[in-house]
């Protein structure tokens, strides 16, 4: 089930987060991120959170912001899930394109954007802590 994040889905959201990412964010930062305009905030499972996502849309451009499955439930299809449910809806609010950055290491995620239509645009050399280059990944919209 893919629906809205509830109000008080953050402090769980925030755990869930820190177990995903080497630097989690607090629920403050994570409920302040999803009620600022144009940002699309879901999450999956019900009150038993399996993954969220939130993408940010400005304009006709669409950025994936963050997307984290549990550990506990990966590779079910929760992230694909949440991805083109967010698509969808960014699509609604006039984006076109979509972008987001990741890691050269995360096979995983990278694996998961490409079979979601994702195309590797440029590279940003040592862009995170541990030395390795974001990839920037794009899709156009509605195809
Ligand atoms: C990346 C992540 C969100 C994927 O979540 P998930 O719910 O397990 O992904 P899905 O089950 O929806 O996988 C969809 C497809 O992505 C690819 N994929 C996902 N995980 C993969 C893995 N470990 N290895 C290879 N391909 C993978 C596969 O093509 C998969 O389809 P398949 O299972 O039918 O083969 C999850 O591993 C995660 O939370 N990682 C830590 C946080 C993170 O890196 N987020 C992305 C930041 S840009």
């Amino acid at each position: 089930m893919i629906s809205q994040i509830r109000k008080d889905a953050f402090g769980d959201l925030a755990d869930l987060h820190a177990r995903c990412f080497p630097r989690g964010w607090s629920s403050m930062e994570l409920a302040r991120l999803a009620a600022e305009s144009g940002v699309i905030a879901l999450s999956a499972g019900g009150r038993r959170v399996s993954g969220f996502i939130l993408v940010r849309v400005a304009l006709d451009e669409a950025e994936i912001l963050t997307l984290a499955t549990d550990p506990a439930r990966r590779r079910e299809g929760v992230a694909r899930g949440l991805l083109c449910a967010a698509l969808k809806a960014a699509g609604r609010l006039g984006a076109r394109t979509a972008f987001l950055e990741v890691s050269d290491t995360n096979v995983a995620a990278i694996a998961l954007y490409q079979s979601t239509g994702f195309v590797q645009g440029g590279r940003r050399r040592a862009y995170y802590s541990d030395g390795s280059d974001a990839l920037v990944m794009e899709k156009t919209l509605g195809e």
